[in-house]
Protein backbone atom coordinates (compact mmCIF):
# COMPACT_ATOMS: atom_id res chain seq x y z
CA UNK A 1 0.00 0.00 0.00
CA UNK A 2 1.53 3.47 -1.03
CA UNK A 3 -0.15 6.73 0.34
CA UNK A 4 -0.82 10.14 -1.19
CA UNK A 5 -1.63 13.23 0.89
CA UNK A 6 -3.43 16.03 -1.27
CA UNK A 7 -2.15 18.98 -0.30
CA UNK A 8 -2.95 21.54 -2.63
CA UNK A 9 -6.27 23.92 -2.81
CA UNK A 10 -7.02 27.18 -3.02
CA UNK A 11 -8.13 27.61 0.80
CA UNK A 12 -10.31 30.33 -0.30
CA UNK A 13 -12.09 29.86 3.32
CA UNK A 14 -8.81 31.11 5.09
CA UNK A 15 -7.97 33.93 3.54
CA UNK A 16 -6.24 36.33 4.08
CA UNK A 17 -4.20 33.93 5.64
CA UNK A 18 -3.68 31.61 2.85
CA UNK A 19 -3.01 34.70 0.22
CA UNK A 20 0.89 33.23 -0.01
CA UNK A 21 1.42 30.50 2.56
CA UNK A 22 -0.43 26.94 1.47
CA UNK A 23 -2.98 26.10 3.66
CA UNK A 24 -1.17 22.52 5.04
CA UNK A 25 1.55 24.63 5.89
CA UNK A 26 -0.48 26.96 8.14
CA UNK A 27 0.55 25.43 12.17
CA UNK A 28 -2.19 23.68 14.04
CA UNK A 29 -0.85 24.71 17.72
CA UNK A 30 3.17 23.74 17.18
CA UNK A 31 3.68 21.64 13.98
CA UNK A 32 2.66 22.49 10.36
CA UNK A 33 -0.94 20.96 9.45
CA UNK A 34 0.69 18.41 7.40
CA UNK A 35 2.27 16.46 10.00
CA UNK A 36 -1.36 15.25 10.88
CA UNK A 37 -2.43 13.56 7.53
CA UNK A 38 1.57 12.00 7.33
CA UNK A 39 1.35 10.85 11.12
CA UNK A 40 -2.23 8.84 9.39
CA UNK A 41 -0.08 7.22 6.48
CA UNK A 42 2.77 6.76 8.98
CA UNK A 43 0.23 4.72 11.74
CA UNK A 44 -0.82 2.82 8.96
CA UNK A 45 2.13 1.75 8.70
CA UNK A 46 3.17 3.24 5.07
CA UNK A 47 6.44 4.06 3.99
CA UNK A 48 5.79 5.26 0.37
CA UNK A 49 4.98 8.50 -0.03
CA UNK A 50 3.38 11.23 -2.64
CA UNK A 51 3.12 14.54 -1.97
CA UNK A 52 0.75 16.85 -4.33
CA UNK A 53 0.32 20.09 -3.97
CA UNK A 54 -0.13 23.43 -6.39
CA UNK A 55 3.09 24.15 -8.60
CA UNK A 56 4.17 27.26 -6.07
CA UNK A 57 3.89 25.22 -2.95
CA UNK A 58 5.42 22.03 -3.74
CA UNK A 59 8.69 23.28 -3.40
CA UNK A 60 8.20 24.42 0.21
CA UNK A 61 7.00 20.80 0.86
CA UNK A 62 9.88 19.45 -0.78
CA UNK A 63 12.40 21.63 1.78
CA UNK A 64 10.74 20.48 4.69
CA UNK A 65 10.47 16.58 4.18
CA UNK A 66 13.35 16.36 1.55
CA UNK A 67 13.66 12.55 0.29
CA UNK A 68 11.80 11.41 3.91
CA UNK A 69 14.55 9.38 4.57
CA UNK A 70 15.05 11.23 8.14
CA UNK A 71 11.50 9.57 9.02
CA UNK A 72 12.45 5.98 7.42
CA UNK A 73 10.12 7.12 4.30
CA UNK A 74 10.41 7.59 0.61
CA UNK A 75 8.88 10.77 -0.31
CA UNK A 76 8.00 11.73 -3.67
CA UNK A 77 6.02 14.85 -4.86
CA UNK A 78 4.36 15.57 -7.74
CA UNK A 79 2.37 19.33 -8.95
CA UNK A 80 -1.49 19.47 -9.16
CA UNK A 81 -1.51 22.56 -11.51
CA UNK A 82 -5.30 23.00 -10.73
CA UNK A 83 -7.43 22.18 -8.00
CA UNK A 84 -9.88 20.05 -10.14
CA UNK A 85 -11.41 17.82 -7.53
CA UNK A 86 -9.31 15.25 -5.16
CA UNK A 87 -9.58 11.90 -7.37
CA UNK A 88 -6.82 13.87 -9.59
CA UNK A 89 -4.60 12.56 -7.01
CA UNK A 90 -5.14 9.16 -9.08
CA UNK A 91 -4.49 10.84 -12.32
CA UNK A 92 -1.58 12.77 -11.02
CA UNK A 93 -0.47 9.67 -8.78
CA UNK A 94 -1.35 6.92 -11.95
CA UNK A 95 2.30 6.09 -12.90
CA UNK A 96 3.93 6.71 -9.32
CA UNK A 97 1.06 4.27 -8.08
CA UNK A 98 1.67 1.64 -10.26
CA UNK A 99 -1.03 -0.57 -9.86
CA UNK A 100 -0.54 -0.36 -6.45
CA UNK A 101 -3.39 -0.16 -3.88
CA UNK A 102 -3.49 3.51 -2.06
CA UNK A 103 -4.76 5.37 0.62
CA UNK A 104 -5.64 8.93 0.48
CA UNK A 105 -5.50 11.82 2.96
CA UNK A 106 -6.29 15.30 2.49
CA UNK A 107 -4.06 17.43 4.09
CA UNK A 108 -6.15 19.46 6.19
CA UNK A 109 -7.94 16.43 7.68
CA UNK A 110 -6.47 15.64 11.60
CA UNK A 111 -7.04 11.92 13.15
CA UNK A 112 -6.93 10.88 16.70
CA UNK A 113 -7.70 8.51 18.70
CA UNK A 114 -7.06 5.37 20.63
CA UNK A 115 -6.77 2.16 18.71
CA UNK A 116 -6.15 4.45 15.48
CA UNK A 117 -3.26 2.42 14.13
CA UNK A 118 -4.70 -0.93 14.24
CA UNK A 119 -7.54 0.09 13.07
CA UNK A 120 -5.47 1.83 9.72
CA UNK A 121 -3.51 -1.00 9.82
CA UNK A 122 -6.18 -3.45 9.52
CA UNK A 123 -7.80 -1.29 6.67
CA UNK A 124 -4.93 -1.77 4.55
CA UNK A 125 -4.50 -5.19 5.08
CA UNK A 126 -8.20 -5.75 3.90
CA UNK A 127 -7.82 -3.77 1.10
CA UNK A 128 -4.49 -5.49 0.63
CA UNK A 129 -6.08 -9.00 0.28
CA UNK A 130 -9.66 -8.88 -0.66
CA UNK A 131 -9.51 -4.73 -3.17
CA UNK A 132 -11.81 -2.43 -2.96
CA UNK A 133 -12.23 0.47 -0.90
CA UNK A 134 -12.72 1.51 2.35
CA UNK A 135 -14.04 4.72 3.70
CA UNK A 136 -14.40 6.42 7.06
CA UNK A 137 -17.57 7.04 8.45
CA UNK A 138 -17.94 9.87 11.36
CA UNK A 139 -21.10 11.59 13.10
CA UNK A 140 -21.31 14.88 12.80
CA UNK A 141 -23.67 17.91 13.26
CA UNK A 142 -23.99 19.40 10.29
CA UNK A 143 -23.58 17.08 7.58
CA UNK A 144 -24.65 19.40 4.75
CA UNK A 145 -21.23 20.31 4.41
CA UNK A 146 -19.80 17.04 4.14
CA UNK A 147 -20.25 13.72 1.94
CA UNK A 148 -22.98 12.06 3.52
CA UNK A 149 -23.15 8.05 3.35
CA UNK A 150 -26.69 6.70 4.60
CA UNK A 151 -26.95 2.67 5.51
CA UNK A 152 -29.89 0.11 5.42
CA UNK A 153 -31.44 -1.96 7.94
CA UNK A 154 -27.71 -4.36 7.10
CA UNK A 155 -25.62 -1.20 7.61
CA UNK A 156 -24.91 -1.33 4.32
CA UNK A 157 -24.09 2.04 2.68
CA UNK A 158 -26.89 2.53 -0.41
CA UNK A 159 -26.50 6.23 -1.00
CA UNK A 160 -23.37 8.48 -0.78
CA UNK A 161 -23.80 12.43 -1.63
CA UNK A 162 -21.46 15.15 -1.73
CA UNK A 163 -22.85 18.54 0.24
CA UNK A 164 -26.76 17.17 0.14
CA UNK A 165 -29.18 19.94 1.24
CA UNK A 166 -31.84 17.13 2.64
CA UNK A 167 -28.83 14.90 4.31
CA UNK A 168 -29.97 10.81 4.20
CA UNK A 169 -28.33 10.48 7.65
CA UNK A 170 -25.50 12.25 10.01
CA UNK A 171 -22.19 10.32 9.12
CA UNK A 172 -19.97 12.04 7.23
CA UNK A 173 -17.39 10.56 5.27
CA UNK A 174 -13.60 11.75 6.52
CA UNK A 175 -11.07 12.78 4.34
CA UNK A 176 -9.26 9.36 4.23
CA UNK A 177 -9.79 6.55 1.58
CA UNK A 178 -8.45 3.27 0.79
CA UNK A 179 -8.63 1.97 -2.64
CA UNK A 180 -7.48 -1.52 -4.53
CA UNK A 181 -5.19 -1.31 -7.84
CA UNK A 182 -8.19 -0.38 -9.95
CA UNK A 183 -8.75 3.37 -8.76
CA UNK A 184 -6.63 4.70 -11.19
CA UNK A 185 -8.97 3.45 -14.30
CA UNK A 186 -11.90 4.24 -12.79
CA UNK A 187 -10.69 8.07 -11.63
CA UNK A 188 -10.08 8.23 -15.05
CA UNK A 189 -13.39 8.00 -16.55
CA UNK A 190 -14.93 10.41 -13.79
CA UNK A 191 -16.66 13.57 -14.82
CA UNK A 192 -16.75 16.57 -13.65
CA UNK A 193 -19.78 17.78 -10.93
CA UNK A 194 -22.26 20.47 -11.92
CA UNK A 195 -19.68 22.70 -9.16
CA UNK A 196 -17.07 21.89 -11.83
CA UNK A 197 -15.15 19.47 -9.99
CA UNK A 198 -14.08 15.70 -9.66
CA UNK A 199 -15.79 14.40 -6.94
CA UNK A 200 -14.22 11.97 -4.37
CA UNK A 201 -17.97 10.83 -3.65
CA UNK A 202 -18.68 9.69 -7.36
CA UNK A 203 -15.41 7.53 -7.22
CA UNK A 204 -16.67 6.09 -3.82
CA UNK A 205 -20.08 5.41 -5.49
CA UNK A 206 -18.56 2.82 -8.14
CA UNK A 207 -17.14 0.22 -5.30
CA UNK A 208 -20.63 0.85 -3.50
CA UNK A 209 -22.40 0.06 -6.28
CA UNK A 210 -20.34 -2.56 -7.28
CA UNK A 211 -20.79 -3.93 -3.83
CA UNK A 212 -16.92 -3.46 -2.60
CA UNK A 213 -17.29 -0.77 -0.42
CA UNK A 214 -16.63 -1.07 3.07
CA UNK A 215 -17.42 1.57 5.32
CA UNK A 216 -15.31 1.21 9.31
CA UNK A 217 -17.01 3.52 11.85
CA UNK A 218 -15.11 5.89 13.31
CA UNK A 219 -17.00 6.35 16.69
CA UNK A 220 -16.90 8.83 19.99
CA UNK A 221 -13.64 7.54 21.10
CA UNK A 222 -11.65 9.36 17.87
CA UNK A 223 -11.45 12.95 16.70
CA UNK A 224 -12.03 13.61 13.15
CA UNK A 225 -11.23 17.64 13.00
CA UNK A 226 -10.89 19.69 9.19
CA UNK A 227 -9.06 22.99 9.51
CA UNK A 228 -10.34 24.20 6.50
CA UNK A 229 -11.96 27.56 8.31
CA UNK A 230 -10.68 30.13 10.65
CA UNK A 231 -12.37 28.52 13.11
CA UNK A 232 -11.86 25.02 12.78
CA UNK A 233 -8.11 25.81 12.24
CA UNK A 234 -8.22 27.93 16.12
CA UNK A 235 -10.16 24.42 17.26
CA UNK A 236 -8.05 21.89 16.25
CA UNK A 237 -5.08 24.14 17.40
CA UNK A 238 -6.78 23.98 20.72
CA UNK A 239 -7.83 20.70 20.84
CA UNK A 240 -3.80 19.55 20.03
CA UNK A 241 -3.00 21.89 23.16
CA UNK A 242 -5.31 20.38 25.22
CA UNK A 243 -4.76 16.68 24.97
CA UNK A 244 -0.43 17.66 24.73
CA UNK A 245 -0.73 19.23 28.05
CA UNK A 246 -3.04 17.43 29.61
CA UNK A 247 -1.32 13.78 28.82
CA UNK A 248 1.99 15.07 28.30
CA UNK A 249 1.82 13.18 24.90
CA UNK A 250 2.40 14.46 21.02
CA UNK A 251 0.10 14.06 18.50
CA UNK A 252 1.73 13.72 14.87
CA UNK A 253 5.35 13.75 16.24
CA UNK A 254 6.83 12.35 13.04
CA UNK A 255 10.19 11.11 14.49
CA UNK A 256 8.49 9.18 17.37
CA UNK A 257 5.88 7.67 15.46
CA UNK A 258 8.88 6.87 12.90
CA UNK A 259 10.95 5.24 15.83
CA UNK A 260 7.93 3.28 17.65
CA UNK A 261 6.76 1.71 14.27
CA UNK A 262 10.76 0.56 13.83
CA UNK A 263 11.01 2.73 10.27
CA UNK A 264 14.25 5.19 11.84
CA UNK A 265 16.83 3.67 13.90
CA UNK A 266 17.19 4.96 17.78
CA UNK A 267 20.22 7.36 16.76
CA UNK A 268 18.47 9.14 14.05
CA UNK A 269 15.33 9.65 16.20
CA UNK A 270 18.04 10.77 18.78
CA UNK A 271 19.71 12.96 17.12
CA UNK A 272 16.43 14.34 15.53
CA UNK A 273 15.02 14.89 19.08
CA UNK A 274 18.03 16.70 20.11
CA UNK A 275 18.13 19.19 17.81
CA UNK A 276 14.54 19.91 18.86
CA UNK A 277 14.96 19.14 22.63
CA UNK A 278 13.54 23.33 23.18
CA UNK A 279 10.57 22.20 21.92
CA UNK A 280 8.20 19.72 23.78
CA UNK A 281 7.97 17.79 20.36
CA UNK A 282 11.61 16.70 20.41
CA UNK A 283 11.30 16.34 24.10
CA UNK A 284 8.33 13.81 23.35
CA UNK A 285 11.19 12.02 20.40
CA UNK A 286 13.87 11.88 23.57
CA UNK A 287 11.09 10.56 25.85
CA UNK A 288 9.65 7.62 23.37
CA UNK A 289 13.73 6.63 23.18
CA UNK A 290 13.49 6.21 26.99
CA UNK A 291 11.05 4.52 27.64
CA UNK A 292 11.37 2.07 24.89
CA UNK A 293 15.45 1.63 24.51
CA UNK A 294 15.15 -1.28 22.91
CA UNK A 295 16.49 -0.99 19.20
CA UNK A 296 14.11 -2.32 16.83
CA UNK A 297 15.18 -4.48 13.80
CA UNK A 298 14.76 -1.32 10.78
CA UNK A 299 11.00 -1.93 9.10
CA UNK A 300 9.88 -4.50 12.27
CA UNK A 301 7.05 -2.66 13.22
CA UNK A 302 7.04 -2.21 17.33
CA UNK A 303 4.11 -3.51 19.15
CA UNK A 304 1.17 -1.39 20.23
CA UNK A 305 2.93 1.42 19.20
CA UNK A 306 1.88 2.81 22.69
CA UNK A 307 1.66 6.68 22.21
CA UNK A 308 0.17 7.39 18.79
CA UNK A 309 -2.91 5.56 18.15
P1 LIG B 1 -11.15 21.85 0.18
O1 LIG B 1 -11.32 22.23 1.61
O2 LIG B 1 -12.31 21.30 -0.53
O3 LIG B 1 -10.62 23.10 -0.67
P2 LIG B 1 -9.49 24.14 -0.34
O4 LIG B 1 -8.42 23.57 0.52
O5 LIG B 1 -9.07 24.68 -1.67
O6 LIG B 1 -10.17 25.28 0.54
P3 LIG B 1 -11.36 26.31 0.24
O7 LIG B 1 -12.61 25.49 0.15
O8 LIG B 1 -11.32 27.18 1.46
O9 LIG B 1 -11.04 27.08 -1.00
O10 LIG B 1 -9.98 20.80 0.05
C1 LIG B 1 -9.83 19.75 0.94
C2 LIG B 1 -8.38 19.31 0.97
O11 LIG B 1 -7.97 18.76 -0.26
C3 LIG B 1 -7.40 20.39 1.27
O12 LIG B 1 -6.41 19.81 2.11
C4 LIG B 1 -6.84 20.80 -0.07
C5 LIG B 1 -6.91 19.52 -0.84
N1 LIG B 1 -7.23 19.64 -2.27
C6 LIG B 1 -6.26 19.46 -3.20
O13 LIG B 1 -5.08 19.24 -2.86
N2 LIG B 1 -6.58 19.47 -4.53
C7 LIG B 1 -7.85 19.69 -4.96
O14 LIG B 1 -8.09 19.68 -6.19
C8 LIG B 1 -8.86 19.91 -3.97
C9 LIG B 1 -10.29 20.16 -4.41
C10 LIG B 1 -8.52 19.89 -2.65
Amino acid sequence: MKGIILAGGTGTRLHPATLVVNKQLLPVYDKPMVYYPLSTLMLAGIREILIVSSPDCLPHYRTLFGDGSGLGLSITYAEQPRPEGLPQAFTIGRDWLAGAPAMLVLGDNIFFGNGLGPMLRRAVASVEAGGGATVFSYRVEDPRRYGVIAFDDQGRAVSIEEKPERPRSSYAITGLYLFDGTVCDHAATLTPSPRGELEITDLARRYMDAGTLHVEAMGRGFAWLDTGTHDSLLEAAEFVRTIQHRQGIQIACLEEIAYLQGFISREQAEARGRALAKTAYGRAILTAIEDTPAPLPLGERRKGDRRQG
